[in-house]
């Protein structure tokens, strides 16, 4: 937990003064029922009206004061705790950020969201309470017992019987509730799952009239999450009768004993009042406490979940790149015996000696079933995934050679699965070079076929686009995808399947566009349709992990049996068709 310290230092001086002011609360607290006893004892007993006004009037002034101390305590303490989650949340936003993809799979982006919202909020409460009670509950508690035992210590010993009796109480139900608020909070990871994935994926859910399905699953989240929260909850709602019972009893004993010594002639009557006040103060702030510890139970499961997401290393830095200058100039990539899988402890191997070199400006096709590795492949390009085992290099240097930026900035990659933005899509093209001119837009848009159907829409590039880019075709979205990778112009250009849903002539003419204008730009195709890759300097053949043929189409077809089989079944339904 010292690990939040640094996000207090900034804030200090609201940590020190809103505790400071709670104290003037505090005080004031304990001397009123002193001034009451004062005033019953003497003022009320001997009919001395100018004292009973004095009196009355120091009440008055002390209760303003208290007022005073509790308004700014609150606002410290609310300023406090807000500014230190707010940075809480920065950083571990900052963090996510810097996760590697390997990392992102590690953790759900529901658990991610529940980490940067809800649990983040169980802190910020609890830095609240704390900043609001830390001083305030020892302090009421110290005062009220000095004022009792000042003013009867006889009849304080009562408190040497109940309050151990509350700590107890107190100390067993942190102890069961702590474990009931981790898994609350594990339930609430699921819920947000399922919010998140049941909204992004709405219309897949629609299209397969799963609408059912999902609500159950929602349903049965939801319920584990009630049931968890309510037998979490029943612990808190047992803190406050038992206390309250405990209270009261002990009031009554009070009453009983000090009763007595008034009848005796021991006590006087101002003095039972005040000693009933600070038996109530002394409990009360037992209680307070009490509170306090429950929600830092609480807040301490949160704590640490955040604290995974903040200490989790991230595995693909570029801290040890030696030559971090060092740009993409050429576009030449070469594999040296590369493999890679993408769980660890699993034995099966993604990419399996993978060696090829493919020259500054060629044209590579690579094609394979689905599943070989084709993706896992082009990621280790611009390092979205290291390799295990050999060499990636680009340029004749190894990719962790190069700053991160600068290695992705030369790499421009169209994902398989890619999305758009929110916004219009001028602002989405923008992606790829901030600074880049309405003509150098419309040329990439051009290059990627894009223009005419941009032009098509009535608002043209200021067409706003919907979330994830759902208002345009599944065609027209991937070549705005490869529009935006155009205007990095980048020195590689790695598309993966990014003309799977553009027709063959459309495709053909994208070909056409990139020979011209993307002349010296290494270009890495990866497609299913043989036609997409034919006229490649070079085609690499996948299978299963490994490169099982390389060259051009022509060779291919004679020497490698993978890609005869790939061309004979693909021209076999052209001919059906
Ligand atoms: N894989 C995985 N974890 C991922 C991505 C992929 O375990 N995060 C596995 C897949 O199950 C697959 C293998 O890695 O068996 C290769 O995946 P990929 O490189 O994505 O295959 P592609 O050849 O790109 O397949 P497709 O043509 O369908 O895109
Ligand atoms: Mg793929």
């Amino acid at each position: 937990m010292k690990q939040y310290l640094k996000y207090v230092r900034p804030y200090l001086f609201s940590f020190i003064v809103g505790p400071c002011l709670m104290i003037v609360e505090v005080i004031g607290e304990v001397l009123m029922p002193y001034f009451m006893s004062l005033i019953i004892n003497r003022g009320v007993a001997n009919h001395d009206v100018p004292y009973i006004t004095l009196m009355g009037g120091a009440m008055i002034v002390t209760a303003l004061l208290m007022m005073a101390g509790g308004i700014g305590g609150a606002y410290f303490g609310a300023k406090g705790a807000i500014s230190f989650a707010a940075d809480v949340r920065r950083d571990v936003f900052l963090k996510i950020q810097k996760f590697s993809f390997a990392n992102i799979d590690k953790f759900s982006t529901g658990s991610l969201v529940t980490r940067l919202t809800n649990d983040i909020t169980q802190m910020q409460n609890l830095v609240n309470m704390a900043l609001r009670m830390m001083l305030r509950a020892p302090g009421m508690l110290i005062g009220a017992v000095i004022m009792a035992v000042m003013m009867n210590a006889q009849l304080a010993m009562v408190l040497l019987v109940v309050i151990p009796l509350l700590v107890i109480a107190i100390i067993s139900i942190v102890r069961i509730a702590f474990p009931r608020f981790d898994t609350m909070q594990k339930k609430l990871d699921r819920v947000n799952s399922g919010i998140q994935e049941a909204l992004t994926n709405v219309r897949v859910i629609k299209s397969f009239v799963r609408g059912e399905h999902e609500e159950k699953k929602f349903a049965d989240a939801n319920d584990d999450l009630k049931e968890s929260s309510i037998n979490a909850m029943k612990i808190m709602i047992l803190l406050m009768p038992i206390s309250t019972l405990i209270m009261n009893m002990t009031v009554l004993a009070v009453v009983w004993f000090g009763g007595n010594q008034v009848i005796a002639g021991t006590m006087p009557v101002g003095d039972l009042t005040a000693f009933v006040s600070y038996v109530t103060q002394i409990l009360m702030s037992l209680m307070m406490l009490s509170m306090v510890i429950l929600q830092s139970s609480r807040a301490m499961a949160s704590a640490k979940r955040v604290q995974e997401v903040l200490n989790e290393e991230v595995d693909l830095t570029d801290d040890n790149a030696g030559q971090k200058q060092l740009e993409v100039k050429r576009g030449k990539i070469e594999f040296k015996n590369v493999s890679f899988r993408y769980y660890k402890d699993n034995h099966e191997k993604v990419l399996d000696g993978i060696s090829f070199v493919i020259n500054p400006g060629e044209i590579v096709g690579i094609i394979g079933s689905t599943g070989c590795g084709k993706t896992s492949l082009v990621q280790m390009i611009p390092r979205l995934y290291d390799a295990d085992e050999g060499e990636v290099l680009v340029d004749d240097v190894n990719v962790k050679e190069y700053s991160l930026y600068n290695l992705r900035n030369g790499v421009g990659m169209v994902l398989q699965k890619n999305v758009l933005f929110l916004g219009t899509i001028e602002e989405n093209l923008a992606w790829g070079d901030e600074h880049a001119s309405e003509e150098t837009i419309a040329a990439a848009a051009r290059a990627a076929q894009a223009e005419d159907f941009i032009n098509s829409f009535t608002d043209g590039y200021d067409t706003e686009l919907g979330q994830g880019g759902v208002n345009v075709s599944g065609g027209q979205k991937q070549r705005l995808c490869i529009a935006r990778a155009l205007l990095k112009k980048p020195r590689i250009l790695i598309l993966d399947d990014s003309t799977s849903a553009v027709d063959t002539a459309t495709e053909s003419r994208i070909r056409e566009s990139f020979s011209t204008t993307l002349k010296d730009t290494t270009k890495v195709i990866i497609a299913q349709r043989i036609t997409s890759v034919m006229e490649a300097d070079k085609i690499l053949v996948m299978d299963e992990g490994r490169i099982v043929g390389e060259g051009k189409h022509d060779e291919l077809l004679k020497s490698c049996e993978a890609y005869q089989e790939i061309y004979y079944s693909q021209m076999d339904k052209e001919v059906e068709k």
